[in-house]
């Protein structure tokens, strides 16, 4: 198994973390809520900023956001934090990620310059992102719930596999995993056809070669990872039935975005279909305020270009059709809705198809 970052203090800290994010979720924006429903009381047509503006004046809004920024920042940064953890465990983790792979499995291309925007923000507030040490997957691997982090997204990659499926009755045999991490995404779409080929395609060198490690594991033997930006991956065209990404959208600058849709219209296969998981808040100025502040707040500043993006002009742009976009169960089975009485992301796929 791939060594997450452990020992007792460690998890204790954690815990205590998740402990207080339940209260920032579930104690706190419940009161941030009623305010925000007082505050609008008589104002219809008040937005996202103007609601901002409304709320800053009162004291819940202002500690709802500082205790966001830095349970995000304490679980990374400070002594006992991810980053340490895995300082501490550098040489298992080393270990790991040294041991030989079968040919073929993991391609890591080392000349690839990554686009400007990749590197200039510390994404989610890891220090140094995905690519500021070779301990960078497995730091963010245990950041996604890996052991005992903040936030458990628990089953979400399984489910979303599962959506996959069902939205291709006829099955698939190839499959290119867009922005695929250290395999989260990937590997249960490997998993539920474990004879298809597979390509997980990701900037991250450290997130990759954890990817393979775990696909080595599993047994997975033809599915592997390629260091490529999704934006060209230098895979041959028509090579895919299905395009997947998992929370990659949100990640890029919309000219990125409408970028990375041309390249899944190329590597699809006449009929493949383009399918991607991310975030769309509801037009609702305070769920709206919420989200795009979580992006800020989290150094993912391109949340919000996302949410006023027109996917469907990208989509006929880069050649796709019938795009649609529909809401994804959360993990206790609830529709990803946020309604203000817990946190929620606005979990969304999006869906097309190349024609032929
Ligand atoms: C939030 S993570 C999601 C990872 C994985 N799909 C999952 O669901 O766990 C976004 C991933 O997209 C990758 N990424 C961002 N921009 C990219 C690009 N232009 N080309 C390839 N990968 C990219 C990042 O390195 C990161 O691993």
């Amino acid at each position: 198994m791939a060594p997450a970052p452990a020992g007792r203090e460690h998890v204790a800290y954690q815990a205590f973390l998740g402990a207080a994010r339940r209260f920032w979720s579930e104690a706190m924006l419940p009161v941030l809520s009623a305010e925000a429903a007082t505050v609008r009381a008589g104002r219809p047509g008040l937005d996202e900023t103007a609601l901002a503006e409304l709320l800053s004046a009162r004291g819940t809004y202002g500690f709802f956001c500082w205790l966001e920024r830095h349970l995000q920042r304490m679980k990374y940064s400070a002594p006992r934090g991810l980053v340490a953890a895995a300082q501490r465990d550098a040489d298992a983790i080393r270990a790991y990620l040294d041991r030989p792979l079968r040919p073929g499995a993991l391609r890591l291309a080392p000349d690839i310059v990554p686009p400007g925007w990749y590197a200039q923000w510390d994404i989610h507030q890891q220090p140094g992102g995905l690519v500021g040490s070779d301990l960078a997957g497995a730091i963010y691997r245990a950041a996604a719930g890996g052991s005992g982090g903040v936030v458990a997204r628990n089953g979400l990659h399984e489910r979303f596999a599962a959506w996959v499926a069902r939205h291709m009755p006829g099955g698939w045999d190839r499959l290119v995993d867009l922005g695929c991490g250290f395999g989260k995404s990937t590997l249960p779409l490997a998993q539920a056809r474990p004879a298809a080929e597979v390509v997980g395609v990701d900037l991250s060198a450290p997130c990759l070669r954890l990817a393979a490690q775990i696909a080595e594991d599993l047994g997975l033997a033809s599915t592997r990872f390629v260091r490529a930006d999704a934006l060209r991956s230098g895979l041959p065209a028509a090579c895919a039935d299905v395009v997947t990404s998992t929370m990659l959208l949100h990640e890029m600058p919309p000219e990125a975005i409408a970028a990375m849709l041309r390249e899944a219209h190329r590597l699809l296969r006449p009929g493949g279909l383009s399918i991607h998981l991310d975030f769309l808040p509801r037009d609702d100025a305070f769920l709206r305020l919420l989200h795009f502040g979580h992006g800020r707040r989290n150094n993912e500043p391109f949340m919000e270009p996302l949410a006023r993006m027109d996917l469907a002009a990208a989509h006929e742009a880069a050649g796709l059709e019938a795009m649609r976009i529909e809401e994804f169960e959360d993990e206790d089975g609830a529709l990803a809705r946020p309604d203000g009485r817990k946190w929620r992301l606005p979990w969304a796929v999006i869906i097309a198809r190349k024609p032929g």
